[in-house]
């Protein structure tokens, strides 16, 4: 018998039942199942100057001109600041069990460390009080991308002192929330805040240095770990997990150049974040590759980095497909390939199976105690708002899709405990502004008037039942 087949036997997989009732193949999911919808500060709430807040990297970013595609910025966004008992209202009629957001650090600490701002803490404590109320389990993210500008000033991500700012943040939120919140995210795809914003530059705060891209991964991981036992000392009960963006790396061919191609790609989107956090160090075919000398890491960064985790949760939207231009080594870059015809509006392939391989190999291979979904969802060309709705069948079909997906490694032995659906609302779409659209639900920008989407009722309906059914 093979490692995996005894490691599946051993975990005891919680039954997912697939039975055939007439014609229709119906998929249940296991009974305490966690359905939701996330969110993210910036994204949805506005109000970027109110009670208090300090400037975030994204509100800088977003007032230079030529930084996002239509123009926009988050300074009204969805309005959710004040809107948000209008949304619980809405979560509730579609029945989601639990909420996924995070807060915005400028909100709690203007200047990112010192002054707490009261006004800041309160927002989120009334929303946690309205989620309760409602019967909506809060999942809160400490950090979704929105660095205070403070300490981009002061280096950002690139210095260590950040990763202290955040302990000292989570402190201040785990004190003020931990009586209500149990389940906290640390940091918010890591590979995205490192990458897009120091290297690419597409994302605040638009740097495009490797070196810089490389230290603030570290830097990233440090304030993870450092922070996981803050959760733990303040939060009775804390589940703490962090949130990654994942992806299946594939080569386009056998041939050996591919492969090579696509185990670079493999560490440099996954394994650069799964091996530390797991205690495995960081990959050296990586650190290679980079080729930046690792000298920001200190003595028992690596123990810290590797706090043990009650959960990973897992972004998943697509897969890369690699191959190589068969030049020498040192040089040799990994291109992408375009493989099926379905996109998103994002460009992105639609590869529901892709979400089974990673959940698969996060359990296999990295053995984490459990898995969430933590952000799957699709923007598509919607149709216009017509009788009060939106018929977004496209939607609908892509989450059946990966909600199958999710059955399967469920019954293939994978903890998987919930999944939460990016995202409740139409919101900004970073460096894409207000042009993609995500929701469940439509948000008209000018009236901020909210319309229940076809999807978010087919999703109502699936939480009901717990169960697909086609
Ligand atoms: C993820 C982000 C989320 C949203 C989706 C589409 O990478 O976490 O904020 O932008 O992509």
């Amino acid at each position: 018998m093979g490692a995996l087949s005894r490691l599946s036997q051993a975990q005891s997989p919680r039954p997912v039942r697939t039975a055939r009732k007439d014609t229709a193949l119906k998929t249940e999911f296991p009974a305490d199942f966690v359905w939701g919808a996330a969110t993210s500060s910036y994204q949805i709430e506005g109000a970027w100057e109110a009670d208090g807040k300090g400037e975030s990297i994204w509100d800088r970013f977003s007032h230079t001109p030529g930084k996002i595609e239509d123009g926009s910025s988050g300074d009204v966004a969805c309005d959710h600041y004040h809107r948000w008992p209008e949304d619980i209202g809405l979560m509730k009629s579609i029945g989601i069990h639990a909420y996924r957001f995070s807060a915005a650090w400028a909100r709690i600490l203007p200047r990112g460390r010192g002054a707490v701002n009261e006004a800041g803490i309160d927002f989120y404590s009334r929303l946690v009080d309205g989620l309760l109320e409602a019967g909506i389990t809060p999942y809160l993210t400490l950090y979704h991308w929105d660095l205070p500008q403070a300490l981009e000033d002061a280096g950002g991500w690139t210095a260590r002192p950040t990763a202290d700012a955040f302990a000292e943040y989570t402190d201040v939120m785990t004190r003020a929330l931990g009586d209500r919140v149990r389940h906290w995210m640390t940091l918010n795809e890591p590979w995205v805040s490192a990458y897009v914003g120091y290297e690419e530059g597409r994302h605040a705060p638009g740097h495009t240095s490797r070196a810089e891209m490389v230290a603030a991964s570290h830097h990233l991981l440090l304030a993870h770990g450092k922070a996981v036992p803050i959760i733990r000392g303040n939060v009775p009960d804390a589940e703490v997990g962090l949130v990654l963006n994942l992806y299946p790396v594939h080569a386009a061919s056998p041939s050996r150049w591919d492969r090579r191609a696509a185990v670079y790609q493999d560490g440099f989107y996954n394994r650069w974040y799964l091996d530390p956090i797991s205690g495995r160090g960081y990959p050296c075919d990586t650190i290679e590759a980079f080729g930046v000398p690792m000298d920001f890491v200190q003595e028992g960064d690596m123990e810290e980095i590797a706090a043990p985790l009650d959960f990973l949760g897992l972004n998943y939207y697509l897969r890369h497909v690699v191959r190589s231009d068969q030049v020498p080594e040192s040089e040799n870059l990994p291109q992408e390939v375009f493989y099926r015809e379905e996109h998103t509006e994002m460009g992105w392939e639609v590869y529901p199976e892709g979400l089974y391989e990673v959940l698969g190999r996060l359990h296999f291979e990295y053995q984490f105690p459990a898995l969430y979904v933590t952000e799957n969802g699709v923007a598509f060309a919607d149709p216009p708002v017509r009788d009060g709705t939106v018929q977004d069948d496209h939607r609908i079909r892509y989450l059946r899709d990966h909600f199958k997906q999710a059955a399967r490694a469920i019954e293939a032995g994978v903890p998987l405990r919930g999944y939460f659906v990016w995202s409740l609302l139409d919101n900004f779409e970073w460096s894409y502004g207000y042009t993609k659209r995500f929701g469940l639900i439509h948000v008209d920008l000018e009236t901020q008037a909210r319309t229940l989407k076809a999807s978010a009722g087919w999703y109502r309906d699936v939480i009901a039942a717990n169960a697909l059914t086609d």
